[in-house]
């Protein structure tokens, strides 16, 4: 594949979906295989490696893209916009398959591409959700006639898709939504696309703060407010630009207190406390609620939330770091690589995973995108606090004889910020809130990066950790045998 400096330019920046699908379907009547192509991005977005016949006239006059389209849906679209390259390796991958021998793919939810393309078109359908409930205008005069302004900072290339939408809701009016990259202006009836600006352009909100404080009195009903949508919708990152923040406490002394929690947990840096419920009578409960915690960023950034699993009465806890990527897909713990390498390591202490309860200490996978990867970070200590209040409702519920501590950050959630895993490492802990015996012991990610020579000692390690763990709970049994 040829990469030509004349790459098809296109009226509207955002109008690449309809480009990739014309290209897609050309390369696909050429039998050209996801291998064989390299989508990369220019600075707009295109895809901007074409072979070298195609010309945008064939694209416009010779390739029918409508199946294409359809077969790719409303998730294709949506996934298109995702900020990540890698969607057009992706969405071509997908729609090659769908074109040789797959009609059904897209039905496939198991499938990992369909899963990944739909995971694009979550986050993607989240970016415009906040756009339109975000979105504040700045009240114009321009040629005598009113106009308002608006800035936002989408994560994702959504203005094309989310424009209709303010179409219809400020129809009346004549506006302009800027973004960095490009701007949509309504005028007469219609939208016009044109470029973005950088935010140190666009002046304040303040003009219009008193307008917004009134609309947002009018809609505010707590009596039908989604409260954990609306925590979610609103994190703390907004809350200084939005004119309305400072009245939502006034709004808040006439709502259920519950609603007052779920705010406080944002604003004061409560947590997940906030989100627990009233009576934790069991782990599905508490894992339902969990779905919806807002209680730290890293929600916003995760695919779900990944709660522990296993008996409500296991006698033996373990406790990770956070779930990785392939958790954060699948939707349970330590089923990636290190949940290999921890599967293995209970075998070789002839331990039995099904009969033990695995969770994290943070039930959100915290990452950077880089390229078309989803790169770990470690949790803060003030994350890990903030998880604390789930992993604790776990240890109250399961409540273990033993609990291990896979890495440092399921020490410091139940130790604080303080705890290393050197230092503790080879003893037995006892906590004075917590009944069980602590083991402390290494990440299973630790095999992963330990060099070649020294690997198989690591995992020698862990082993041995664990089987310390097996060894109090069958000294106790035998102790309770003996009488
Ligand atoms: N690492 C962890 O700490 N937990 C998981 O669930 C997976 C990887
Ligand atoms: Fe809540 Fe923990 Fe997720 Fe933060 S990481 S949102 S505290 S579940």
């Amino acid at each position: 594949m040829e990469c030509l400096d004349h790459a098809p330019q296109l009226a509207d920046p955002e109008g690449c979906y309809d480009t990739f699908l014309k290209i897609a379907a050309y390369l696909i009547e050429q039998s050209t295989p996801p291998g064989g192509v390299d989508w990369q991005d220019s600075v707009t977005g295109l895809p901007s490696l074409f072979p070298s016949t195609l010309s945008q006239s064939v694209l416009d006059e010779r390739l029918d893209d409508s199946q294409l389209r359809s077969v790719l849906g409303r998730s294709g679209e949506l996934a298109s916009c995702h900020s990540d390259y890698h969607r057009w390796t992706l969405l071509y991958k997908i729609a090659w398959r769908t074109q040789n021998g797959e009609r059904a793919l897209m039905g496939d939810i198991l499938d990992p591409d369909v899963r990944e393309l739909d995971r694009l078109a979550h986050t993607v359908r989240r970016d415009i959700h906040k756009m339109k409930a975000f979105v504040r205008f700045k009240r114009l005069q321009d040629d005598n006639q009113e106009r308002y302004i608006a800035w936002h900072r989408p994560d994702h290339r959504i203005l094309r898709l989310a424009a209709p939408f303010f179409a219809r809701r400020f129809g009346s009016m004549r506006w302009t939504i800027f973004t960095e990259h490009e701007s949509v202006s309504y005028e007469e009836g219609s939208l016009v696309f044109g470029k973005g600006i950088p935010a140190s352009d666009v002046d304040n909100v303040d003009e219009i703060e008193e307008l917004w404080k009134a609309y947002y009195r009018s809609i505010f009903n707590p009596a039908r407010i989604k409260i954990n949508a609306m925590v979610k919708e609103m994190p703390r990152r907004y809350w200084s630009t939005l004119p309305e923040a400072d009245i939502i406490q006034q709004l808040l002394d006439e709502a259920p207190s519950r609603v007052r929690k779920m705010i406080e947990a944002q604003t004061h840096g409560e947590g997940a406390a906030a989100f627990l419920p009233d009576d934790p009578v069991s782990l599905p409960v508490l894992q339902e609620h969990a779905e919806h915690c807002a209680g730290c960023g890293i929600a916003e950034m995760a695919t779900r939330t990944v709660f522990g699993e296993g008996p409500q009465k296991a006698p033996i806890m373990l406790i990770g770091e956070q779930p990785g990527d392939e958790e954060d897909r699948v939707g349970r713990p330590f089923v990636g690589p290190a949940g290999q390498v921890l599967n293995r390591a209970l075998e070789a202490a002839g331990l039995d995973r099904s009969e033990l309860y695995i969770t994290n200490a943070v039930k959100h996978f915290k990452y950077e995108p880089r390229g078309n990867q989803r790169v770990h970070r470690r949790a803060s200590a003030r994350e890990i606090r903030a998880c604390s209040h789930w992993l604790n409702a776990e240890i109250a519920q399961v409540q273990p004889e033993v609990i291990v501590l896979l890495g440092a950050a399921a020490g410091q959630s139940l130790f604080g910020a303080g705890y290393r895993v050197g230092a503790h490492r080879g003893q037995t802990i006892d906590h004075q809130r917590v009944a069980s015996k602590i083991v402390p012991t290494i990440h299973p990610s630790m095999v992963l990066r330990s060099t070649d020579s020294d690997r198989s000692s690591v995992f020698q390690d862990l082993v041995n950790d664990l089987r310390h763990a097996a060894e109090i709970l069958g000294a106790r049994d035998l102790q309770d045998e003996l009488g």
